[in-house]
């Protein structure tokens, strides 16, 4: 069958123009944060989780300043003022109360906004905001335009259902498109639609609301980053598409330690009984060490001396364990995640092979990963040079990170 033609979008698409928010306009944009985000479930309502690391609440925040809005306005329920104010601090935003229902909440926001020339109002839950949408919605109305949201195509076929999901029958997709925030209005026009609206009608978005005034209204292209969050899996997927560019990098790491007088050798965080010890300034965990140093060596920052400096007396006898938690941090930080990890230890005695499953178990404890993704391995010089006479120990490993570009 020959490929069915695209329907002729009703989407238009501003990419290309450099849009810019015009100096002789106000412009204000209200968040609507209010709600309790029951269907998302967790702890904290929805728009006050993490996102890479930020709440959810100040990435659409972060746009709106980015794109040079005039005033930031976040409607919020009084219960969240404390997590709200932490979400948006550093921003020249103001928190105003919400409502019981979305459209009481953008009331409380308008009544905020005064006498913008620009509205916007946005889900809180929607922060894959870009400065450039808003740039993009601000520029429409500032051309004339009353009221202007993003929206994408749908792609599936639509049905209408029963309960115990019996169809009924088939929607016409023709023209369908699915709306999204934040969406843009002429000022004016939008404090008309809402004071003409009877305060008891709830709407779910507000399009709605100037369209039920007689206003026109119309859509530009929309962002599949801007999906709403609203069911707990939406959470993974949106942080997918938010994450960016990843790479994956590999990082080495050489350790050795003389062998001194002492009864016993820590290797992987093991202590294993020995004729001998390991001099060093911490544990002298050559293993664990070569670990670091792998692991800091794939995130790009310097060596285990560099942030455990041996002229330091804090690290005296310093348990491998913090050293290597502390890289662990670090890649944490980083948004960087340890894939997998190989520890060669190079010795004739002691035998490692009896303890290396317990080395593997302590070092993937440590790291938090699950044990196919840690190797701890062991070999011998054939008693040539130091380490065949016995002199010393060394350690070679290789930490495998995905991480941010
Ligand atoms: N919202 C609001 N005030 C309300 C209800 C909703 O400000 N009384 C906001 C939400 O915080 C969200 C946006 O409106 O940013 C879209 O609503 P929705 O996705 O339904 O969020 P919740 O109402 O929080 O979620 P749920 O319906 O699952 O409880
Ligand atoms: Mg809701």
């Amino acid at each position: 069958m020959a490929p069915k033609k695209r329907a002729p979008q009703v989407l238009c698409c501003n990419a290309t123009r450099e849009a810019k928010i015009p100096q002789s306009r106000t412009t204000a944009a209200i968040i609507v944060a209010a709600g309790r985000g029951e269907r998302a479930g967790g702890a904290l309502p929805k728009q006050y989780r993490p996102m890479h690391g930020r709440p959810v609440l100040r990435w659409s925040v972060a746009a709106f300043a980015e794109a040079g809005v005039d005033n930031i306005i976040v409607v919020c329920a009084a219960a969240q003022a404390d997590a709200c104010a932490v979400a948006i601090e550093g921003y020249a935003a103001t928190i105003t109360p919400g409502g019981d229902t979305r459209t009481a909440s953008v009331r409380a926001g308008l009544a905020a906004a005064g006498d913008a020339d620009v509205i916007l109002i946005h889900d809180a839950a929607r922060p894959g905001l870009s400065a450039e949408m808003v740039r993009t919605l601000v520029a429409e109305i500032a051309s004339g335009a009353s009221a202007v949201a993003p929206a994408l195509p749908v792609a599936d076929t639509l049905l209408r259902t029963e309960e115990g999901g019996r169809v009924v029958s088939e929607l016409d997709r023709a023209g369908a498109v699915r709306v999204q925030t934040p969406q843009a209005f002429d000022g004016r026009a939008v404090r008309a639609a809402y004071a003409a609206a009877a305060e008891s009608m709830a709407f779910t978005d507000d399009l709605a609301v100037v369209r039920a005034n007689g206003v026109a209204t119309r859509v530009i292209a929309g962002d599949p980053r801007l999906m709403k969050l609203t069911y707990p899996e939406d959470f993974a997927m949106l942080e997918r598409m938010l994450a960016g560019e990843r790479i994956t990098c590999v990082g080495h790491g050489v350790d050795a330690h003389r062998f001194g007088a002492g009864d016993h050798v820590t290797l992987c965080g093991l202590r294993i009984a020995h004729d001998k010890g390991l001099v060093g300034h911490s544990d002298a965990d050559a293993g664990w060490h070569a670990l670091v140093d792998a692991i800091l060596g794939a995130l790009g920052q310097g060596d285990i001396g560099a942030h455990f400096p041996p002229s330091d007396p804090q690290w005296k006898g310093a348990e491998s364990e913090r050293f290597l938690r502390h890289a662990k941090a670090l890649a944490d930080a980083a948004g960087a995640r340890i894939l997998h990890v190989d520890v060669t230890l190079i010795c004739e005695r002691p035998k490692i092979g009896p303890h290396r499953e317990a080395m593997r178990a302590r070092t993937a404890e440590v790291l938090g990963l699950p044990l196919d993704r840690v190797s701890v391995k062991a070999t011998t010089t054939e008693r040539m040079g130091f380490l065949g006479r016995e002199e010393g120990l060394a350690a070679q490993a290789t930490a495998t990170l995905d991480r941010p570009a």
